[in-house]
């Protein structure tokens, strides 16, 4: 027996005046896709912004539905969009937000399992890493270098070949 541990890095900043100009104008994209989610039922709105490898910019925002199971989250509505219109193109970086209609919140949002799995998808298709930007209405930003990093004993394609 041997006890095998993994651990993953991240970069925590401070507020976005210590973003990258590309990034921080990528998370502000999400928080506008963001106002636009459909959540009647959550109240929750989630803004996702996923950079393609040409500098395109492809927005999504939490979709719901009366049957609950129907809808959809933000980062998923991206990123099906994105591979839907730019099939060819691979996701450079992702800006995952979250907006409340009281109190903002400084908890930055984080992918739900599903979305996880969705994403990495991608990030195994192209063979290249996604990065991953986590943000609230204000507070701490963080970086994750790739979806695998969140997502460790993941089931992919190679399982199916
Ligand atoms: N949601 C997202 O869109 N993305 C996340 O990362 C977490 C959760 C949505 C799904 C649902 O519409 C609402 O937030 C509450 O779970």
């Amino acid at each position: 027996m041997k006890t095998i541990s993994r651990n993953i890095e991240f970069e925590v900043f401070e507020n976005p005046s210590e973003l990258p100009d590309a990034v921080r104008v990528l998370v502000e994209t999400a928080v506008d896709a963001a106002r636009n989610a459909y959540s009647p039922y959550s109240k929750f709105k989630v803004g996702a912004a996923i950079e393609l490898k040409d500098g395109t910019v492809v927005t999504g925002n939490n979709q719901e539905n009366a049957a609950y199971p129907s809808g959809l989250c933000a980062e998923r509505t991206a990123a099906f969009y994105a591979s839907a219109h730019y099939p060819e193109q691979p996701f450079q970086r992702i800006a995952i937000t979250s907006i409340s209609n009281d109190i903002p919140s400084d908890k930055p949002v984080t992918p739900c399992g599903a979305c996880r799995q969705a994403l990495l998808e991608y990030e195994q298709k192209f063979n290249a890493d996604i990065e991953i930007w986590l943000a609230a209405e204000k507070g701490q930003i963080i970086r994750i270098k790739s979806v695998s990093d969140m997502l460790p004993f993941s089931f992919g394609a190679s399982y199916l070949e």
